[in-house]
């Protein structure tokens, strides 16, 4: 069987997420692998350029992985006809614009969520990418979680009967950085920046929301900034002027209630960084990035409030583990997977700009309900 090459532009490698998911784990992984398998039995092998404006840190990279194209001119790589994909993990308040020029040489944008910082600007590249024809696709990670897709095998199973609600947990202790470093970049923290929990989070919520509830109709959110000042990469301190936690409940259609919780300022008490219960009539199931456990209608405990006695019940103990039952492979990986095959052979991604659109679109409302004090439809 043949290979063929793909070229790819990589914007942003020398960040946190363009290195260790994008770079490490999914296309270097991919080359290692031997390329892309499509539907044929062919290969697609990946060819990145890494792209950024540091030369030593890309130099670097590039040596320590055994690649050899790399450049600090973005349109240089552009006009190169070899590499008809570009893909963009730079800070969030710089992407619009690269965006926009990689449309304009005719690539296909692969790129990391939020597609651009406002509705208005992502529905832009929307519109951009379709008029100039070149495929799109904003990384949804979270739908490739081992704990999620366990949890979608039991929706398409019919074991919640009705679904009732949906309760998410997620976020960890972010250090503020003076006594310990900060474990995410400073910019996180400042809204000028394009930082905020809300911007973060809201665009993963919907994607998750819609693909497994149902589509959000309505939000009621109050966004917060617990800790108002931080100590930045080189010690120095800032104003934090970006929400650092949000408390929200998301109306969607067919009734599902979602009530999310997302914050830096929570120590963990979970056995995940992220937890969903969803209770349905006929059983319930709690789902975190990995494990996914449930407790069916038949195995239901019948727990009686008496303040006066301590508790009997070891509630954890009555949830069965469900079983992974295949191999999960990294989330972020197999989603490139998906799009190199939408680019090269046409087969399905479904996670295209107007999702990304959508998706910034919730964390607009979800700020103006905060900032309103009122609950915003989105219908
Ligand atoms: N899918 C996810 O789960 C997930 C998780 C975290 C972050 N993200 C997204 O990934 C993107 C990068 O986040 P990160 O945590 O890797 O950040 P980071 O700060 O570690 O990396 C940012 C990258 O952008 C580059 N950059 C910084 N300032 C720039 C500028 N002015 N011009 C051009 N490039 C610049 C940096 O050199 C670096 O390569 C963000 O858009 C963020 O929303 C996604």
């Amino acid at each position: 069987m043949t290979t063929r090459k793909l070229g790819v532009v990589m914007n942003g490698v020398t960040g946190r997420m363009g290195y260790r998911q994008h770079l490490v784990r999914s296309v270097l992984a991919i080359r290692e692998a031997g390329g892309v398998e499509l539907a044929d039995g062919s290969r697609v092998q990946l060819e990145p350029v890494l792209v950024g404006r540091n030369a030593d840190k890309l130099e670097e990279i590039a040596t320590r992985h055994g690649l050899t194209r790399w450049t600090t001119d973005l349109d240089a790589a552009l006009g190169d006809d070899d590499l008809p994909l570009y893909f963009d993990a730079q800070l969030t308040a710089v992407r619009e614009k690269s965006i926009v020029r990689a449309i304009d040489a005719g690539k296909h944008i692969y790129t990391e969520k939020p597609v651009a910082e406002s509705v208005e600007g992502a529905l832009a590249l929307a519109r951009h990418a379709e008029a100039a024809g070149v495929k799109n696709g904003v990384v949804h990670d979270k739908l490739y979680l081992p704990g999620l897709l366990k949890l979608k095998r039991l929706i398409d199973s019919g074991f919640f009967g009705q679904i009732l609600s949906v309760r998410g947990e997620f976020g960890y202790w972010v250090f503020e950085g003076d006594w310990q470093a900060a474990q995410r970049p400073s910019w996180n923290y400042r809204a000028e920046d394009g930082g905020g929990i809300v911007v973060d989070m809201f665009c993963h919520w919907n994607y998750v929301l819609e693909n497994l509830f149902g589509a959000v109709n309505a939000v009621t959110a109050k966004a917060v900034t617990h800790i108002p000042e931080r100590v930045d990469e080189k010690g120095d301190r800032y104003a934090a002027t970006a929400d650092d936690s949000a408390y929200a409940i998301f109306e969607l259609e067919g009734g599902v209630i979602a009530q999310l919780n997302s914050s830096w300022c929570v120590r963990v008490h979970r056995d995940e960084l992220v937890e969903f219960q969803v209770d349905g009539t006929k059983g319930s199931a709690v789902a975190g990035l990995h494990k996914c456990v449930i407790q069916p209608r038949e195995a239901t405990p019948k727990p009686v409030w008496n303040p006066d006695l301590a508790e009997t019940q070891s509630y954890r103990s009555q949830w069965q583990e469900v079983p992974d039952n295949e191999d999960f492979g990294n989330g972020f990986r197999a989603q490139w997977e998906q799009f190199v095959r939408h680019v090269v052979d046409d087969a399905p991604h479904p996670y295209d700009f107007m999702a990304g659109v959508r998706g910034i679109r919730l964390a607009e409302a979800g700020l103006e309900s905060s900032r309103e004090g009122r609950r915003i439809s989105l219908g």
